[in-house]
């Protein structure tokens, strides 16, 4: 039997049989404005007061945005913060060699947190070239920047063979090129999925829905897909979500219809046509 971990948000669980596979990593996807930050709130907040507590990753402009969207969701994350249920770590998008991995990490064993939402993929693909990753997963030559080796959680296991700067080296670091950011995204997942906690990952589709993210990866390498489109319907815009992929999951087929209102996302009943 495997266990689930219900993201709380009404009228969604009942779709993916009672919740995500615990310790997978599920995308959401969609369009700007869809409502995946707010989805990704209520996954979190829901998990606290189920006593788990979570991470939310914030690469998206600044984090008192969130926070503001948060609390109109009579949802207050600094109160959250201050009393280690949940951690928010933003990516700061001006700070060069932000070991990102790490940092993750570290949030993660701060409140031993059980649900990490990472919003978003698609603006840290953009802003992939501020990021550093290990020298030992880089793959190529490096240019290189010293970091103290010892104090680098992510070097300390090596030895040398596996990457580890040699001492004449001193301590290396890569700076990871924009143009290839793939590796990093799988990066990225691979640590989540480590990490052992179940995750929420945020991505755009782009291409006009044609490709379900813009890194062109994630959707591969994740466990399940969900995706949120707002589309004309008539005269007005129609909120809808379907879930293309969950593994180990007897998932809904169908498109369902949600709300959004100041608690946040509703999946409306799935209509009598469906059954
Ligand atoms: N209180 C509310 N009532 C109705 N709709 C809302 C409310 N708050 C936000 N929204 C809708 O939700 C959208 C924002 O959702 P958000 O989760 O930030 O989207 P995304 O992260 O997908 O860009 C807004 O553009 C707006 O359409
Ligand atoms: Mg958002």
């Amino acid at each position: 039997m495997i266990e689930r971990v219900p993201t709380g948000v009404p009228g969604f669980d009942q779709l993916i049989d009672g919740g995500f596979p615990r310790g997978s990593t599920v995308l959401l996807t969609g369009k700007p404005g869809t409502g995946k930050s707010m989805f990704a709130l209520q996954y979190l907040y829901n998990g606290v007061k189920l006593g788990e507590n979570g991470v939310y990753v914030y690469a998206e402009s600044h984090v008192e945005t969130l926070k503001e969207q948060a609390k109109q969701m009579g949802i207050d994350l600094e109160q959250l913060e201050k009393e280690g249920k949940i951690v928010l770590l933003n990516v700061p998008l001006a700070k060069k060699k932000f070991n990102i991995l790490y940092a993750i990490e570290e949030a993660k064993d701060k409140v031993n947190a059980k649900r990490v939402v990472f919003d978003s993929l698609a603006s840290f693909t953009v802003n992939i070239d501020l990021f550093t990753i290990p020298y030992a997963y880089s793959g190529i030559a490096a240019s290189s920047v010293t970091v103290n080796v010892n104090a680098d959680p992510l070097f300390r296991d090596l030895d040398e063979k596996e990457g580890r700067p040699t001492s004449s080296e001193n301590s290396k670091q890569i700076h990871y090129k924009s143009s290839k950011p793939d590796r990093l995204i799988y990066l990225i997942i691979e640590t989540l999925r480590n990490l052992g906690t179940t995750n929420l990952l945020i991505t755009f589709s782009s291409d006009n829905g044609k490709r379900i993210s813009t890194d062109g990866i994630s959707e591969f390498i994740s466990d399940g897909i969900i995706e949120a489109y707002n589309e004309l319907l008539g005269a007005k815009h129609a909120r809808t979500l379907s879930i293309l992929k969950m593994r180990v999951t007897n998932h809904s087929q169908y498109i369902h219809e949600f709300e959004i209102n100041d608690n946040g996302i509703t999946v409306k009943p799935a209509e009598e046509l469906y059954k």
